[in-house]
């Protein structure tokens, strides 16, 4: 994407106050964080910034709090970690975003950091309300967007902020996965294949209306191939579904067909009575009332393998199963090598994005390697259908 302002290295910063948009949404269990890529990502450039003595205001989401302040989304974790990695002064702000909030980040000496909590807490976040962007924006005098996997979202921290600071960039990691992301979209190869998992339905199941215009094939995988499952009309049991897919799921078999994309969806899965039971395989044909739908199973991650084999671009986002139970990650894996060793032996144009299949990939412990491995997923799919990202439109 052309006209993007980018953050210039060699800007004057020093005893500026400078807000970063970061995404600090890491995977968390029981209040530990699972999977720190998205934080480490971003180190260079705090440091960078701490070693030029500007003063830095960071804000992030965590999850989807709604609003409210729940202890089980706090920053807290990720406060900790970063005041370990980064060698200077770090404070934690959980107030509410008024003359408070201005008054801590105004005493912010040079090379010291604040998080702020949380902005997901506050409804105004979600809602893009432009009195809170103001209040946002009014915090420093640079505003600095380095969370690519956010930029889909038209929210108060990254999208209506930009009304209310003077100088505003992207940042450096938002520049590398875009430029990674287009040399991609420019160089990629037919057959083009788009795998799509996870469990974030409702997001991105638009998305795949437009994306049959640019792939051969769509594989469906995860909680997002069970609304498929249903169109189709058999039987998930307990798994996890959204309500009220069935027009969408239509029109994308209809565009699929007007355009010649094949949709794939599994034909058989490894089922359990509970997240932390037995893998069970079946025939999704036989899947009961009280299973739930955890993993494909060895006949539909054939046919993906085959399927890698014969693409020549593969854009993947959201994993297969729940990976973070080892006995659901059989699926999640199996891509993951194949592609992987694809990529490595005949130049395969991989392209990997989303937190969830970060996290996935680094949890395998396999060593694989993609042409491009991005921290964003909804973004990143949206990105690819060709859209104006709203957080990417205010930063030209
Ligand atoms: C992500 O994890 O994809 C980003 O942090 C965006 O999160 P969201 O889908 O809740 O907006
Ligand atoms: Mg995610």
């Amino acid at each position: 994407m052309s006209g993007i302002k980018y953050f210039p290295p060699n800007l004057d910063v020093k005893g500026k106050k400078i807000i970063v948009r970061l995404d600090l949404n890491v995977p968390l269990k029981d209040k530990k964080i699972q999977d720190a890529t998205r934080i480490l990502q971003v180190l260079p450039f705090l440091e960078d910034l701490i070693k030029r003595k500007s003063k830095i205001i960071l804000i992030s989401h965590l999850g989807r709090p709604k609003g409210t302040r729940n202890s089980n989304l706090s920053l807290l974790p990720v406060y900790k970690y970063l005041k370990e990695k980064l060698n200077t002064n770090m404070y934690f702000y959980t107030g509410e975003i008024n003359d408070e909030a201005k008054t801590k980040c105004s005493f912010l000496k040079e090379s010291e950091v604040i998080l702020i909590e949380n902005i997901r807490f506050f409804k105004e976040e979600t809602e893009n309300d432009e009195n809170f962007s103001k209040k946002l924006g009014e915090l420093g005098e640079i505003y600095v967007n380095d969370a690519f996997s956010c930029s889909h979202r038209k929210q108060s921290s990254i999208y209506s902020i930009t009304k209310f600071v003077k100088e505003i960039y992207a940042g450096p990691l938002l520049k590398k996965e875009i430029t990674a992301i287009d040399s991609v979209i420019k160089n990629k190869k037919n057959p083009v294949t788009c795998i799509i998992g996870g469990s974030k339905v409702s997001t991105k199941i638009g998305v795949i209306s437009n994306l049959v215009k640019i792939a051969s094939n769509i594989v469906i995988v995860g909680a997002m191939a069970n609304n498929f499952l249903i169109y189709k009309k058999y039987e998930i049991g307990k798994s996890l579904k959204e309500e009220n897919t069935e027009d969408i799921v239509k029109k994308i078999f209809g565009e699929a067909e007007a355009n010649k994309c094949k949709i794939l969806i599994p034909e058989d899965c490894l089922v359990s009575k509970s997240f932390e039971g037995e893998a069970i395989s079946k025939d999704i044909k036989f899947v009961e009332k009280d299973d739930i739908i955890l993993d494909v199973s060895p006949k539909t991650i054939k046919i993906i393998e085959e399927i890698i084999d014969d693409s020549n671009t593969i854009m993947w986002n959201g994993p297969a199963g729940y990976f973070e139970s080892k006995n659901f990650a059989l699926g999640t894996n199996a891509i993951a090598q194949k592609i992987s060793k694809n990529t490595k032996n005949r130049s395969l144009i991989s392209v990997l994005g989303g937190g969830d299949t970060v996290s996935a990939i680094n949890k395998s412990g396999l060593d694989l390697s993609f042409t491009h491995l991005s921290t964003a997923g909804g973004a990143f799919l949206e990105y690819l259908e060709g859209k104006d990202l709203p957080g990417l439109s205010v930063l030209k």
